[in-house]
């Protein structure tokens, strides 16, 4: 794909196959969120993907290498994009065998393996709609967004090797399918000696036997550009998770669009992104964007440390890995490890190293620059949100200049506005002011999937005429953006979105607390962590609170959610409207004397209480 300037998405979307046509770039629009791309046109992204490039010669060419979690893994390690057609083809026919149909709703709750890639491409092709769920979810959350999105069919593996753990993925995954209606059927990739139990009720069968004597060739089935391609369920400020829904074309255009400008990807490289596929990062970076360019990827089972602290570093060596993409919290906990880890592998391959998901702290962004980069590599801070579907705003190397900890500057055709809590647009350079987007994009989420009305509320309604980021960002004098981070209860921790409410949620509703309130504090390794306040009744000390309310949010959502430190408190700081103040919460744990007005408060005693139980 070109990486002219998008003045012009339809110059963009005419380097793609359609089956019909589009005959308008966009219409609809914020207000009342019928965003509509390349209207009346027709594709299939998986023919774009993979049967495109290989008519343009790429079919030897490898898509990608697995890099599996045990180094002396004998299983098959690369794949060519004449290989990956074909396994998806089989998949895509044997999908066709089990009555799935355009439209239906297939999960993926998957390691790193090949066959995730497969299955999910091949939901593509077939036109179903693929909602994966990160593995480190739970049984009940994976449940509940089974039950959300009607999943029919479940692809996922007997376990999840991560560094020297072993997950029984299979077992979750049999759990959260019980009784449910609209589910008939379980794939598992058998990558384990261990014994499958047979699951009643539920077609239940192996990858291998499920694709078993499969045709190869599987003809696309053709979609309008509107056509959900995924639901990707991530968390917001309130109640449960939002299940975005996003289409095909507009995906497609963004999704390669970006990752072929911010990268600025040449034939021969080799990327590497080290997102999981549960997340939007490994969906835009991995599954879509590099393959619709024809790129040549990594794909990653394990974890950075293991066997050796140095795998992430033998693994750029090994596949001469040119371009780097992953989260200031793996930097920053390689970073704690002592730089000899790098130094002792060749790592002149590398051109770019990009950075996602949660503001980028200076030390990071220089051990990244200076130990990794050698000072050789352009560093590229990627903003972007699950919503947006690929990259907003970030240098481009080669073209715009990088500045540490700075986003950059807004890729082409995305107009980006700072604005007040009145909705009054802030001129200033060097003023904080909420991000917000003032015309759509190709690559927005279209909707929340059975809920339009809180997609509007949440982005479109708070500033009619913008779509709202929720974070805080500032300008300098060069027009350049520094994103400040999440102004509302979302938190960032190692790099994965969690909803504070969602957590108040589980310890609310676990019988320890009375009341509870959860915030993100800064954290030197994770970025952000999770702290807890809580009202008891119990005479149980907060340690062990602490991991009672841990124990019981691993298993409503998952470990990854746990909190730092939990809390125990006599009230919980309150407006007169009974809302909790979750805002000087956080600053009572920072130490920011600057509380502000707190005589509005319901109970402003209650903040020397909670001082003298943090310090
Ligand atoms: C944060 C991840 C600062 C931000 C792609 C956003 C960032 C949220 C950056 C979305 C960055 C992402 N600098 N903050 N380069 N990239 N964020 O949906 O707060 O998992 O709103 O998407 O991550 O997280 P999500």
């Amino acid at each position: 794909m070109n990486s002219h300037q998008a003045s012009n998405w339809s110059d963009l979307a005419k380097e793609f196959t359609w089956k019909t046509d589009f005959k308008s770039e966009l219409s609809g629009g914020f207000e009342k969120g019928d965003i509509t791309w390349f209207k009346e046109g027709s594709l299939n992204i998986c023919e774009n993907l993979l049967d495109r490039n290989i008519e343009a010669g790429l079919g030897e060419k490898t898509a990608f290498f697995w890099e599996p979690n045990e180094l002396n893994n004998s299983l098959k390690k690369s794949f060519s994009y004449n290989e990956v057609l074909t396994e998806v083809s089989k998949f895509s026919n044997a999908l066709k065998e089990s009555g799935i149909k355009k439209g239906d709703v297939i999960a993926i709750y998957m390691p790193m393996v090949p066959e995730a890639v497969f299955a999910s491409l091949a939901c593509s092709r077939i036109g179903a709609v693929h909602t994966i769920v990160f593995g480190g979810f739970s049984k009940e959350a994976l449940r509940s967004r089974l039950i959300d999105s009607k999943t029919k069919l479940i692809v996922t593996a007997k376990t999840c090797y991560r560094g020297n753990k072993t997950i029984d993925l299979l077992g979750v995954a049999q759990e959260a399918s019980k009784d449910l209606d609209h589910l008939s059927h379980l794939v598992f990739v058998d990558n384990s000696d261990t014994s499958a139990n047979e699951q009643s009720g539920l077609n239940q069968i192996s990858y291998t036997d499920f694709v078993k004597g499969m045709p190869t060739t599987f003809e696309p089935v053709y979609v309008e550009a509107e056509h959900p391609l995924f639901i990707l369920y991530t968390s917001g400020s309130t109640g449960k998770p939002k299940g975005l829904v996003h289409t095909t074309g507009g995906y497609m255009v963004w999704s390669a669009f970006t990752f072929k400008e911010v990268f600025q990807f040449q034939d021969d490289d080799v990327f590497w992104c080290t997102a999981d596929i549960g997340w939007i990062t490994g969906h835009s970076y991995f599954l879509y964007g590099p393959f619709l360019n024809g790129a040549t990827q990594v794909m990653f089972e394990g974890v950075p440390t293991y066997p050796n602290p140095d795998r992430f570093w033998k693994v750029i060596e090994k596949y001469k890995v040119s371009h780097f993409y992953t989260a200031p919290t793996a930097i920053r906990s390689l970073q704690c490890l002592g730089d000899d880890w790098v130094l002792n592998s060749d790592l002149s391959s590398l051109k770019v190293l990009g950075s996602v998901g949660e503001p980028i702290n200076l030390e990071a962004w220089q051990w990244y620059n200076d130990i990794v980069g050698k000072k050789e590599c352009e560093i590229v801070d990627t903003w972007w949100q699950t919503e947006t579907g690929g990259v907003m705003i970030s240098n481009i190397p080669g073209k715009t200049q990088a500045k540490p900890c700075l986003a950059t500057k807004p890729l082409s055709g995305i107009n980006p506005a700072l604005l007040d809590q009145n909705a009054n647009v802030v001129h200033d350079n060097n003023q904080e002011g909420i991000l917000c987007i003032s015309k759509p994009w190709p690559g927005i989420a279209r909707t929340i999937l059975n809920d339009h009305n809180r997609y509007l509320e949440t982005y479109m309604k708070p500033f009619p005429g913008y779509y709202y980021t929720g974070d805080g960002a500032k300008r300098d004098d060069d027009g350049d953006y520094r994103i400040i981070g999440r102004i509302d209860d979302v938190v960032n921790v190692s790099g994965h979105r969690i909803g504070t409410a969602e957590v108040e949620d589980v310890i609310n509703k676990s019988g320890l607390v009375i009341e509870s309130a959860v915030v993100g504090i800064p954290d030197e390794t994770t970025g952000q962590a999770l702290l807890a306040f809580g009202i008891v009744s119990s005479t149980d000390s907060s340690e062990v609170l602490e991991n009672k309310v841990n124990e019981a949010i691993k298993e409503k959502i998952g470990s990854f959610s746990k909190v730092k430190k939990f809390v125990i408190v006599k009230d919980l700081p309150k407006t007169r409207s009974g809302k909790i103040m979750r805002r000087l919460l956080r600053k009572v744990a920072t130490k920011d004397e600057n509380l502000g007005d707190t005589s509005t408060l319901l109970n402003p005693d209650c903040i020397l209480e909670i001082k003298k139980s943090l310090y």
